[in-house]
């Protein structure tokens, strides 16, 4: 079949490019996926010594704004109340109900039986700078409730909500597209063939349309190029997916599974901005991180939402003395030694860079890896927190030196094999 008309090669030259694009993007898209597929958040910023403050103490049980958490709203304190009596109520609450102060009597009356701790240990200037902060937060609109002032700053990474969820829907859409001009381009060549083709033999309308696309979808199948192409395709498609199986034997990225209590860290981590070692009460002093005894929620829940099914689980577990059966999320092999404290205490690493935007998550999921790639590959970039830590003095001196790079964690031994390996 032969015809020399322009359009119609011109149509073929289209169709040929329109494979070449498509066998680009998605070779573009497979190679930039690898480089999204490790999420990490950078660290958060100095907060005031007040917002400090209160975010360990106070935080879990007051919000700055109107709202009631656990205690009332501290909006508008200072005008409530005098800086004499706040600096007597925060020290010893108890203190000044039992002196009959008739505004903490009535304040008491109100939260029964909920009753505020004591903070003895707390300086005058420490409660001062703890009102300038609350006073402070008050002054923008109410609308700027809980959300902006995040108890850990974390930087949002593009898509991080699921990468590979968005690339799948991403690949699709333009596979579908391409395909779909193809589909178009095929029959434009169909039609201007009949058009203009060579009429010989049978005459006029001899050859039905459809038989005609078939002739032409034939030779789209014969064409060289274009069948080295698939093939190519093919190939790569294959061996991107048997190594990529390959390199995930163990790693469970992504893994989220359901809690035997709908625990949600977006509500008491996020909106209720409940420090983390509130629960996770050893993460900045131990190895483990520890996952909360149901007592801890007794804290809050002995009051709050009493009726709801899923905080009856907590009560019959109580009752029952048998522990929530959480499902563990985060699991290294045996062979390999990972401490929290180290991470979040000395290295000042945020929960976030390792765990992702926990405070934001319904359902918590693993983020990262958790490989020893993963590890090292932060080792060799991250520098230690040297600055105000004394111990590291005398390293920083002689490490200055041999080198003009920064001390990393490498060269403090990050990259030994005993330093993570039993
Ligand atoms: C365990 C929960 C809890 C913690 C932690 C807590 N409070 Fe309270 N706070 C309460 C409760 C409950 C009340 C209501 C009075 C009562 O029943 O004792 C209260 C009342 C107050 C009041 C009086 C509020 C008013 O409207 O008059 C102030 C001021 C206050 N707290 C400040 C603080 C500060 C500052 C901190 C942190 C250093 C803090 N609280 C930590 C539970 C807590
Ligand atoms: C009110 C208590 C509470 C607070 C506050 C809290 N968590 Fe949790 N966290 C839990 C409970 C309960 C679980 C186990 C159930 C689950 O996985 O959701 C858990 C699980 C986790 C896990 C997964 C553990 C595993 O099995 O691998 C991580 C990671 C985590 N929390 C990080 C954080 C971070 C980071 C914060 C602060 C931004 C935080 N949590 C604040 C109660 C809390
Ligand atoms: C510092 C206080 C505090 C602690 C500690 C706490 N919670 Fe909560 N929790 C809350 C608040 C506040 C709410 C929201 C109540 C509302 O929606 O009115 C809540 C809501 C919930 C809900 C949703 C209930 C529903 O039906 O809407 C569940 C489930 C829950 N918490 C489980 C837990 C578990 C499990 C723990 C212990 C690991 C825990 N909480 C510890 C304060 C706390
Ligand atoms: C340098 C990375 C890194 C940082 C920073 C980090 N974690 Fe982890 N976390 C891990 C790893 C790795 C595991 C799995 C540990 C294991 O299986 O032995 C884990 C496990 C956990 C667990 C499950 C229980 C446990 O201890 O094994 C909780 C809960 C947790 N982390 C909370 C936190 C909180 C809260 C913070 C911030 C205060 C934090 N993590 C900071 C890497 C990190
Ligand atoms: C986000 C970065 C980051 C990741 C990921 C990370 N680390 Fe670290 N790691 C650090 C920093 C920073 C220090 C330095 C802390 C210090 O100053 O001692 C450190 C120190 C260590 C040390 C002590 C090294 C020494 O010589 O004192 C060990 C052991 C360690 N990490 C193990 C691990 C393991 C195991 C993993 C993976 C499961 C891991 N780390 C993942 C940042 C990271
Ligand atoms: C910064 C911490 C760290 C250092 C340093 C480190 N590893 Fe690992 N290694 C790990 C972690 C974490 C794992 C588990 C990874 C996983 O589960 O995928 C691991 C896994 C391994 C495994 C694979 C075991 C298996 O089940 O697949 C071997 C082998 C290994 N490491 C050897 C070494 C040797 C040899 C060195 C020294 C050259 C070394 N590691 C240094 C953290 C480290």
């Amino acid at each position: 079949m032969h015809t020399d008309f322009i359009g119609f090669s011109l149509i073929k030259m289209y169709s040929r490019s329109v494979i070449s694009t498509l066998v680009i993007v998605l070779i573009a898209l497979f190679s930039s996926y690898q480089s999204v597929a490790q999420d990490a958040a950078a660290g958060g910023g100095d907060a005031a010594k007040g917002k400090e403050l209160f975010s360990t103490l106070c935080q879990q049980c007051h919000a700055v704004t109107d709202e009631k958490v656990i205690g009332p709203g501290l909006k508008g304190i200072t005008k409530r109340r005098d800086t004499a009596w706040l600096l007597k109520w925060v020290k010893n609450p108890q203190a000044v109900i039992s002196s009959g102060d008739a505004y903490a009597t009535a304040l008491y009356a109100k939260f029964q039986p909920l009753v505020m701790q004591s903070f003895p240990d707390l300086s005058d200037d420490d409660i001062k700078n703890i009102l300038a902060h609350i006073d402070a937060s008050a002054a923008p609109a109410p609308a700027a409730g809980p959300a902006t002032g995040g108890a850990v700053a974390a930087t949002a990474t593009p898509a991080s909500e699921s990468p590979s969820g968005l690339f799948t829907a991403v690949l699709v859409a333009l596979l579908v597209v391409m395909l779909l001009v193809l589909g178009v381009l095929l029959v434009l060549v169909t039609i201007l063939s009949k058009a203009v083709g060579p009429t010989t033999g049978e005459g006029g309308q001899a050859t039905p349309f459809l038989q005609r696309l078939k002739t032409s979808l034939g030779a789209a199948a014969s064409n060289s190029t274009l069948r080295s192409i698939v093939l190519w395709l093919f190939v790569f498609v294959v061996t991107k997916q048997t190594f990529d199986g390959l390199y995930s034997v163990g790693v469970s990225q992504g893994y989220a599974p359901k809690q035997p209590i709908a625990f949600s860290h977006k509500l008491h981590a996020g909106q209720y901005q409940v420090n983390c070692n509130y629960c996770h009460t050893s993460v900045y002093k131990g190895k483990i991180a520890t996952i909360p005894s149901a007592n801890i929620c007794m804290n809050c829940h002995g009051e709050i939402k009493r009726e709801s099914p899923e905080i009856q689980k907590i009560y019959k577990a109580i009752e029952t003395d048998t522990p929530i059966e959480w499902v563990r999320v985060h699991n290294l092999p045996d062979l390999a030694y990972f401490n929290h404290a180290q991470h979040t205490n000395v290295g000042q690493v945020q929960c976030q860079t390792c765990h992702g935007e926990i405070e934001k998550m319904e359902v918590v999921e693993q983020r990262s890896s958790l490989t020893m790639g993963w590890c090292i590959d932060c080792h060799r970039k991250t520098e230690v927190a040297t600055k105000d830590n004394a111990y590291y003095d005398k390293l920083v001196a002689l490490h200055k030196k041999g080198s003009k790079e920064p001390l990393r964690v490498a060269n403090i031994g990050g990259l030994e094999c005993s330093k993570c390996h039993y």
